[in-house]
């Protein structure tokens, strides 16, 4: 009763801000991202009656509290639909630093959800892994699908799950993370969810979503990249004016973000092929295309501010590695 899973983080260019249910993580709006190589989560899930509780090891240290009282919730919704009550010793990395502004939570959560599935022997489609992913966290539906994936957002546990717009390999296109600060947030994102509604700007948030998510499909199927870039930070905006007019308010920025924001801005008008895109934290994804990324890399590293460039493209969807980690 042993599986490895390897998943990759996402980044969205529609995002998910504000919950119709948060107890079932069901999204007020639908979102799209790109499921990301470099960024990855890799799991080991080993059921065995021997154990006295469910166990967490992080990057090679035994981990208790919230980040296990997560995991062993999210064991207990695999458990119950095998019908089992058995222990789990879950063994995980990230290829990332943790607090790098990449969700470890999209990756760990895809991961977890598809090794323990398969350590269970359950036999779940895509859409099923999908929709049990986003019980431990929203976004890492959207991670259990590789390349483009849209996450529809239902109105049940059922029907809130990803699906794929467009493979990997339909197009090339780049994610650096510029890293400006690797402190954890001080308000997760599940509490920004439940605030979000409480802004006066929300209704118009979700009404420009609408007319965004078709634009966004649209940009990636005919691969236009300035629409999907210009699209990206519309919606990246408007998801921190969001914040910002919540009661009470959240900033996620820091003076290097918006520093940041006026520098991508002015790559552009020199003829640089790059938008940004934030998401609840400081650092900015910085999309570009394959032949610019070794001048947008450059430009970051002469910014001291800049502490860690992540470089990412397009990953596949989670995979179970043979025999383990
Ligand atoms: C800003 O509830 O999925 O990244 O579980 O804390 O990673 P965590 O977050 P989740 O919310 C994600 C919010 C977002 C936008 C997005 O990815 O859609």
């Amino acid at each position: 009763m042993k599986a490895t899973a390897t998943a990759g983080s996402n980044i969205a260019i529609v995002k998910y801000w504000g919950a119709r249910d948060a107890a079932l993580n069901l999204p007020a709006n639908g979102s799209i991202s790109l499921t990301l190589d470099a960024a990855r989560t890799t799991t080991t899930v080993r059921f065995d009656p021997a154990l006295k509780s469910d166990a967490l090891v992080l990057n090679g240290r035994e981990t208790g509290g919230a980040a296990l009282a997560h995991v062993s919730a999210h064991l207990d919704r695999l458990r119950a639909f095998a019908g089992v009550r058995v222990p789990a010793l879950v063994e995980t990395a990230n290829t990332f630093p943790e607090g790098a502004g990449i969700a470890s939570s999209a990756s760990g959560f895809a991961a977890l959800t598809v090794a323990a599935a398969a350590a269970l022997g359950l036999r779940l489609s895509e859409r099923e892994l999908s929709a049990l992913a986003r019980l431990g966290s929203g976004s890492a539906c959207r991670s259990v699908v590789g390349g483009w994936a849209e996450w529809l957002p239902g109105t049940r546990h059922e029907d809130s799950y990803a699906v794929q717009i467009a493979p990997p390999e339909h197009w090339d296109v780049r994610d650096l993370v510029a890293v400006v600060s690797t402190e954890a947030k001080a308000v997760p994102s599940a509490k920004g969810h439940e605030r979000a509604a409480s802004s006066p700007l929300f209704q118009a948030r979700l009404r420009e979503v609408e007319g965004r998510l078709p634009a966004v499909r649209r940009a990636i199927l005919e691969r236009d990249f300035h629409a999907l870039g210009v699209l990206a930070e519309a919606d990246a905006l408007s998801m921190h004016a969001i914040m910002l007019t919540s009661a009470p308010p959240l900033l996620y920025w820091l003076p290097a973000t918006v520093e940041l924001i006026r520098q991508v801005w002015q790559w552009r008008a020199e003829g640089l092929p790059c938008y940004f895109t934030i998401d609840a934290g400081p650092n900015v994804h910085i999309l570009t295309l394959p032949q610019a990324v070794p001048h947008v890399a450059a430009r970051l590293r002469a910014l001291p501010y800049v502490q860690q460039i992540i470089p990412c493209g397009p990953g596949p969807a989670p995979r179970l590695i043979p025999n383990g980690a």
